[in-house]
């Protein structure tokens, strides 16, 4: 069976992203999917800031990755998009493939020194069924460098016509579609090269919102956008599925009354023919809330559910997880 391939999608920056895409990638590689194994979970790091992958891989990535480019997702759009079609494999994801060999990812723990200044050491931590593809900082001159034509196609030699420039990571990850049980992609807070890339490539949305005035505004735009660009895609299948308030507060009526507004915006909008397709099954959720113990499982570069955080952090993160994986088994 395919997995089941989930963009974490917003063209704003610190709503959140980052935060539901590391936890909901270890949350799912935490659950049994049966007797004998839990959930294969690959997280792909899509945006250049590339903290999803410093969170995973701590030291690893500043160690292996920052000074090796290629081993990064930028090095995998890279060679496609110079006609080099090599599907993804094993050798460009980060992970353990074999039992028993140890994975880096979640190699280093925080450590604070005596004197208050913090350092990284390696953790015994590691989550055999959680692998990943890292970001690396050249994704933004890369996202410059790929050049297309008005009509938006790449001419590659060797891929024996034209390419629609968003096609490029779909062409090489037929690979990680039919290996993993789940694909959690973290998009960089635009709408550009890469998000398109991997919003091709993904059928599942979920959109994280700090419920506020200009937030969920931006909301509304956000799903003309991704209405307009499924249209470009030939009509692929692609589903808002969830939209995760984040970072709001329970004392603040506020973000109350704005999680109504954008639910009402999301009635009306299933109520228009032609976007029931994308929003038909979508779902606001509780989200997760402003709570110190994320803060804190984030800079201790550990996730929430291996992470001694707040019984309520845990409960929401175990909320949204549940219903992704209800997704999977529809
Ligand atoms: N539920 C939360 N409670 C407390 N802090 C949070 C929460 N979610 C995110 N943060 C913090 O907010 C900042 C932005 O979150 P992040 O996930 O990096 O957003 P994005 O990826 O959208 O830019 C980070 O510093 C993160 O640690
Ligand atoms: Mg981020």
């Amino acid at each position: 069976m395919s997995a089941c391939t989930i963009c974490v999608l917003n063209f704003k920056g610190g709503v959140g992203k980052t935060t539901l895409s590391v936890n909901f990638a270890a949350a799912l590689a935490n659950t049994p999917k049966n007797e004998s194994q839990n959930y294969k979970v690959l997280l792909i790091d899509a945006d250049a800031q590339a903290n999803s992958s410093v969170f995973m891989l701590g030291e690893y990535w500043k160690r292996e990755i920052f000074p090796n480019p290629e081993k990064s997702l930028f090095g995998l759009i890279d060679r496609v998009r110079k006609g080099n079609l090599k599907k993804i494999d094993e050798e460009d994801i980060i992970g353990e493939f074999q039992p028993g060999v140890r994975s880096p990812v979640f190699s280093s723990e925080k450590k604070i020194l005596p004197d208050g200044s913090s350092t990284y050491i390696d953790s015994e931590v590691y989550w055999p069924n959680l692998h990943i593809i890292p970001a690396h900082y050249n994704l933004i001159s890369l996202e410059r460098d790929i050049r297309y034509g008005e009509d938006g196609k790449l001419y590659i030699s060797s891929f024996g016509g034209p390419i629609q420039y968003f096609e490029l990571m779909d062409r090489i990850s037929s690979y990680i579609k039919e290996y993993y049980d789940f694909i959690i992609v973290d998009c960089p807070p635009n709408l550009y090269t890469m998000s398109e890339n991997m919003l091709y490539f993904c059928d599942n949305i979920i959109i994280p919102v700090i419920p506020d005035w200009l937030s969920t505004n931006g909301i509304n735009w956000l799903i003309m956008q991704v209405k307009q660009l499924s249209q470009r895609y030939g009509n692929r299948k692609k589903e808002i599925r969830g939209i995760a308030p984040t970072l709001w507060n329970v004392r603040e009526l506020v973000f109350s009354r704005h999680i109504r507004i954008l639910s009402r915006s999301i009635e009306l909008w299933r109520r228009n023919d032609s976007y029931r397709d994308l929003l038909g099954r979508c779902e606001i959720w509780t989200g997760l809330q402003r709570l110190s113990s994320v803060n804190k499982s984030i800079e201790s570069l550990r996730p929430i559910v291996d992470y001694h955080s707040s019984e309520l952090a845990r409960v929401q993160v175990e909320i949204m997880t549940r219903r992704i994986i209800e997704w999977k088994e529809e």
